[in-house]
């Protein structure tokens, strides 16, 4: 069959898991195989990164980097600041010792793979689903400004980077949608380097699939930005059934679709690409199966339909 990778003209990536790339080969094998693209799942995370203060652990980001250089790998960098996954001693910041932590942060990891990485998720999450700004230590002790401060930091680092805004349940209409189309007219506008917006779609097949989405991206790439599909699974109750992998297929077969029919979407990234390594069933009981791989890295029907050489 002809890879994912070489169907498109879009980046076509996963996240990875930096343990399971080191240590499983035909977890590496299949993802060498079929994706041009990948994206830390939590390697390069600022908590990973800088659990104590000034003390680096750059293992399994570096490990992440060396594979995209031995096999000529496009790299989304995942994610400069985020209300998640920050490291504890930022607690204890007063708001002028914040803000340096930000910029050197952003700095420090940035510089590190300048010219390397593609796209940066600078800032991930930060709205609430009624289109307010999401409480954070970041939100709370800086105020608004701080998003266009990372922006412009992490443009500082790497001018040839893509910078983006990230989210989920952002893939139609709604409220928060409109916050982020919002804050990127009026960034673009005051000249702030924010090139992209990145789409989670989270998905599960108990809801419907999300209405407009081509739409959507489109009205957003009318912005002057690229958008981005950057953590797609379609998750499920378990047990799996024919049945729910059909309507599973489908949700991916439009993910899939919208973005090659939109111009400027530039990446069809899914949260990890086989069961053997997904975030759900920790996080939702009873639910599973989201990627397009199994367990055993065989292709699941979602695979067969996006892949018409399958
Ligand atoms: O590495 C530690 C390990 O040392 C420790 O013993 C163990 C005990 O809980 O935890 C391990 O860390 C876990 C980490 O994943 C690595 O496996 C964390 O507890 C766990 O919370 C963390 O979950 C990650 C989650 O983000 C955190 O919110 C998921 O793997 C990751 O897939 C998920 O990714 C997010 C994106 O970054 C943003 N969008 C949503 C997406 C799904 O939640």
């Amino acid at each position: 069959r002809t890879p994912l990778k070489d169907l498109t003209d879009n980046y076509v990536g996963s996240a990875v898991a930096a343990s399971a790339l080191v240590n499983e080969n035909d977890y590496r094998s299949v993802l060498t195989d079929e994706f041009s693209s990948v994206t830390a799942e939590n390697a390069m995370k600022w908590s990973v990164l800088e659990p104590n203060r000034g003390q680096y652990d750059w293992s399994g980001a570096d490990a992440i980097m060396d594979y995209a250089r031995q096999h000529g790998k496009s790299v989304r960098g995942h994610t400069l600041v985020w209300h998640k996954q920050h490291p504890g001693w930022l607690n204890d910041l007063s708001a002028s010792e914040l803000r340096s932590a930000v910029k050197n942060h952003i700095t420090t990891v940035v510089n590190r793979y300048e010219g390397e990485i593609r796209a940066w998720d600078v800032v991930n999450e930060v709205f609430n689903s009624d289109g307010t700004r999401r409480d954070s230590i970041f939100q709370r002790k800086l105020g608004d400004g701080w998003i266009a401060d990372a922006f412009r930091w992490a443009h500082q680092a790497d001018p040839s980077a893509k910078l983006y805004i990230n989210d989920y349940n952002t893939g139609w209409v709604n409220d928060k949608s409109n916050a982020i189309y919002d804050l990127v007219r009026s960034l673009r506008q005051q000249g702030v380097p924010v090139h992209g917006v990145g789409f989670q779609t989270h998905l599960s097949i108990d809801y419907s699939f999300p209405g407009g989405f081509q739409s959507n991206l489109q009205r957003f790439a009318d912005l002057g930005v690229d958008v981005a599909i950057t953590e797609a699974d379609v998750r499920m109750t378990l047990p799996v059934t024919d049945s729910k992998l059909t309507t599973q297929a489908d949700y991916y077969e439009r993910l899939w679709n919208a973005c090659e029919a939109v111009s400027r979407c530039v990446e069809f990234t899914t949260w990890g690409y086989t069961d053997r390594h997904s975030w759900v069933p920790n996080t939702f009981d009873g639910q599973g199966a989201a990627c397009l791989f199994d367990e055993s890295l065989n292709p699941k029907p979602a695979y067969n339909r996006i892949n018409p050489t399958a």
